[in-house]
C-alpha cells in the first residue's frame, strides 16, 4: 500500500527556469528607501522576467489576468473566523475528533474528561503543518497534520495537569493525525474506520536514520542501540516529498527536558538547545524518567529532527533523518537540482538562530519507490551567510552556504568539540555558530516558486536584536519580515544565492513617518498591516500565502492589527491583501490545497490560549484548535 501513492504526478518546484542572467544585472545604486519604492529589486525583477540581457522586446498588449482576484478584508477582534466575500470557511476535525467508530476515544464528552487512551485515537491538539494526499484527485484523501504542543488549561478538565495518566493524555494530544477524508454531496466528511486513520504521538515507536543513528550520544538506558525512540514532540511546521511521504518538524523539543534533581547540570549543548535548568512546565519528568536529563542525559539528543511518514501505510514506522541536522525544526520545503538530487530548506526558530538546507547526495526518479526510500538519509547540510554585497544599507546582498562537513570544512575539521560528523549532526547548532553563519530574526517557514524556484523565507520577529544587518535590518523588530533568495544559476544546488527582502512588516497606525523602517516597507499599508509573518506557501499558480503568528492585543506597537491572520501577496507586484482573519487568542498556521486548487485547508492553533475564547462552538464551550476549509462559493479556484 505504501508505494501506491498517486503523488509522484504532483506539480514539482523544478527550479529549472533561466535565470542565469540575474547575477549580471545586480543593481547595487538603489538608495535604500529606493529600493522599497521601486517595488522588486532590479536583481528581482531579471529574475522573475527570466532575465534581461540577450532578450528581444516584444509588446504584448493584454494584460494578464491579477493573481490577486479577491477583495481584502479589514482585521478583526471577535471570536470567530472571517473570510473574503465570496468564500466560504468551515471548521473541520477540532481537537478530540475521534477517529474509529469503538473503542477508547470513539466518543467526545465536550468537558475533556478523556483519558490518555482516548486521546491516543483522537485528533491532537494545537493543529499546526498539514498536507492534503490525494487518494482521489480533489475528492478523496488523507490529511495529515501535526499536533504541536498542548494547551494545558483547556487539555484536562480541572485545567491542571496533576498525575501519570495527564502526562501520558498530554503525550498522545502530540505528534500527526493521518485522516481519511472525502467528499460527500459536496462536503467534506472523515472516513471513520479507514484503515489509513492513524495517531502518531509522543510515544510512537519510531526508528533513527542517517549518520548520527547509533552515535554513543544516542544511546540511553532503554536503547543500547541508538536507534529506536519512543515518539516525536512539538511538532511544528511540515513538509512533504515528491515520492509522497510527509515529513513532521520538531521545533520547540526543548520544552519537555528538565530534571527534578535540584541542580543544574546541563552541558554546553543542552543550555545551547535550551533544555530547562531544573523542572519543566509539563512536569512529565514526574512521571516518566526520560525526560529528566540528569536521569537520561541523552534522550534529548533523539528529539530536533525532521521525521518522515509514509501516511499510506498505517503500520509503517516513521523516521528521523539525521543527516538534515538537529534544530528547533519549523517546517521543510523542497526543491530538486537541475540533476535531479533532493533539496530541503528549513528554518531553526529562535532569534538569532539560522536557514539551513540539506542537498541530498542520490537522485530522485519518479515512481521508483525503492530509490526514493531513504534519500533523506545521506547528503550534505549546509547553513547559510547572508552577506551585504556591495552596497550596505540596500536590503539587498549575496550570500554562502556554508558545508557543515567534520572533513570538508576546515574549521569544524580543526574544532576538537566535534569528534564525528555525527556530533557535527546532533550539535548542529553549535557547528552553525562554529562557522559564522547569519544570526537571523527567528526564521520561521520556508517555501519554494513553483516555477521559479525562488525561496522565501519568514523572520518573524526578534524584539531582542540589538545588532543590525541587511536581512536583519531593525533593532527590537518586533514586526518581522520576508527575505528571499535566488540561487547561483537557477540550481538548488548552488553554494551561493542572492537574496532581497521581499516585505518588511510594520504598523503605519502607530508610525506613520514611512521613512521610519518599523512602518514597513512600501508594500505594507494601514489596510494590510500585521505582525509576526509565520506560516508561509505558495500555491500552484505562484500566490504567496502569509500566516501570522503574533502578538493579537490591537494595541501598543500593534494598534489596528487585531487578531492573527492570513493575507496573500503577488511576488511580482508585492502587493498583499489580508484574505483571512483568526478568532481570538489564536495563530493562523498550515496551509495545503487539492490538487485543483479549489479547496484550502488551514490550522488555527490554541484559540484562547488567555482563556478568552470559546471558538469554535461558542456559548460556554472550551476552545479547539481545528482545520478550517475555505471553498469558493463559485466553485473556483482559491485565491483567484
Ligand atoms: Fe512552531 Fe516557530 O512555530
Ligand atoms: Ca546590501
Ligand atoms: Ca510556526
Amino acid at each position: 500500500m505504501s508505494q501506491s501513492t498517486p503523488l509522484d504526478s504532483e506539480d514539482l518546484p523544478t527550479n529549472t527556469s533561466s535565470n542565469e542572467h540575474f547575477q549580471s544585472v545586480v543593481n547595487r545604486a538603489v538608495s535604500r528607501r529606493g529600493f522599497f519604492k521601486t517595488g522588486l529589486g532590479l536583481s528581482a525583477a531579471a529574475f522573475m522576467s527570466g532575465g534581461l540581457s540577450g532578450c528581444i522586446i516584444e509588446v504584448t498588449p493584454t494584460p494578464p489576468k491579477p493573481l490577486l482576484g479577491f477583495t481584502a478584508i479589514p482585521t478583526s477582534t471577535a471570536d470567530t473566523v472571517v473570510v473574503a466575500p465570496g468564500y466560504t470557511a468551515t471548521v473541520f476535525a477540532p481537537w478530540g475528533t475521534p477517529l474509529f467508530s469503538t473503542g477508547a476515544g470513539s466518543t467526545w464528552a465536550g468537558d475533556a474528561s478523556e483519558d490518555a487512551a482516548a486521546q491516543a485515537r483522537q485528533v491532537g491538539d494545537n493543529h499546526d503543518g498539514i498536507h492534503y494526499f490525494a487518494i482521489k484527485g480533489s475528492e478523496e484523501g488523507l490529511l495529515v497534520m501535526n499536533h504541536e504542543y498542548v494547551n494545558t488549561r483547556h487539555l484536562f478538565t480541572d485545567g491542571v495537569s496533576n498525575s501519570a495518566d495527564d502526562a501520558y493524555k498530554a503525550i498522545h494530544a502530540h505528534g500527526v493525525s493521518v485522516i481519511h477524508i472525502k467528499l460527500k454531496s459536496g462536503k467534506w466528511e472523515i472516513v471513520i474506520d479507514s484503515q489509513y486513520n492513524r495517531r502518531i504521538t509522543g510515544d510512537t515507536p519510531m526508528l533513527i536514520t542517517g549518520p548520527a543513528a547509533g552515535d554513543a550520544l544516542m544511546k540511553t538506558s532503554a536503547d543500547a542501540s541508538g536507534t529506536l525512540v519512543r515518539g516525536t514532540l512539538n511538532n511544528c511546521g511540515n513538509g512533504y516529498t515528491p515520492w509522497g511521504t510527509y515529513l513532521t518538524c520538531e521545533e520547540n523539543f526543548n520544552q519537555y527536558f528538565g530534571t527534578l534533581s535540584g541542580s543544574d547540570s546541563r552541558s554546553v549543548a543542552q543550555k545551547r538547545y535550551g533544555l530547562n535548568a531544573q523542572r519543566t512546565g509539563y512536569g512529565w519528568e514526574n512521571y516518566v524518567d526520560r525526560f529528566d536529563y540528569a536521569k537520561e542525559p541523552n534522550e534529548a539528543n533523539r528529539f530536533g529532527w525532521m521525521v518522515e511518514i509514509d501516511p499510506f501505510d498505517a503500520l509503517s514506522t516513521p523516521k528521523k533523518r539525521t543527516a538534515l541536522g538537529r534544530i528547533k525544526h519549523e517546517n521543510a520545503a523542497y526543491a530538486l537540482t537541475k540533476n535531479n538530487r533532493v533539496v530541503v530548506y528549513m528554518g531553526d526558530d529562535q532569534a538569532n538562530d539560522y536557514i539551513y538546507k540539506f542537498v541530498s547526495d542520490g537522485a530522485y526518479i519518479k515512481g521508483n519507490a525503492r530509490a526514493n526510500a531513504n534519500l533523506l538519509d545521506a547528503g550534505k547540510l549546509y547553513v547559510a551567510r547572508f552577506d551585504n554585497g556591495s552596497v550596505t544599507g540596500d536590503f539587498m546582498g549575496t550570500g554562502e552556504w556554508i558545508l557543515l562537513d567534520k572533513t570538508a570544512n576546515a574549521t569544524l575539521a580543526a574544532d576538537a568539540s566535534f569528534a564525528s560528523q555525527a556530533e557535527v549532526l546532533i550539535h548542529t547548532r553549535l557547528a552553525a555558530d562554529a562557522v559564522g553563519a547569519t544570526k537571523m530574526d527567528r526564521p520561521e517557514w520556508v517555501t519554494v516558486h513553483p516555477s521559479t524556484g525562488e525561496v522565501y523565507v519568514t523572520l518573524t520577529n526578534n524584539s531582542g536584536r540589538s545588532v543590525t544587518d541587511d536581512a536583519n535590518p531593525r533593532t527590537a523588530n518586533r514586526y518581522g519580515q520576508i527575505v528571499r533568495w535566488r540561487e547561483t544559476g537557477g540550481d538548488a544546488a548552488a553554494t551561493t544565492f542572492e537574496w532581497d527582502i521581499f516585505v518588511l512588516a510594520g504598523n503605519p497606525n502607530v508610525y506613520p513617518d514611512r521613512s521610519n523602517l518599523y512602518s514597513g516597507s512600501d508594500n505594507i499599508t494601514v489596510d494590510n498591516t500585521f505582525n509576526s509573518p509565520d506560516g508561509l506557501a505558495f500555491d500552484d499558480a505562484g500566490r504567496l500565502w502569509i500566516q501570522t503568528d503574533g502578538n493579537y492585543s490591537n494595541s501598543g506597537e500593534y494598534a489596528g492589527q487585531g487578531n492573527n491572520q492570513m493575507l496573500c501577496a503577488d511576488p511580482t507586484t508585492k502587493e498583499i491583501r489580508r484574505f483571512f482573519t483568526g478568532p481570538k487568542e489564536c495563530e493562523i498556521t498550515g496551509v495545503t490545497f487539492t490538487p485543483d486548487s479549489k479547496t484550502m485547508f488551514i490550522n488555527i492553533q490554541h484559540p484562547g490560549e488567555g482563556g478568552n475564547s470559546n471558538w469554535p462552538e461558542g456559548g460556554s464551550a472550551r476552545p479547539r484548535s481545528a482545520t478550517i476549509i475555505i471553498t469558493k462559493n463559485d466553485g473556483g479556484v482559491i485565491g483567484s
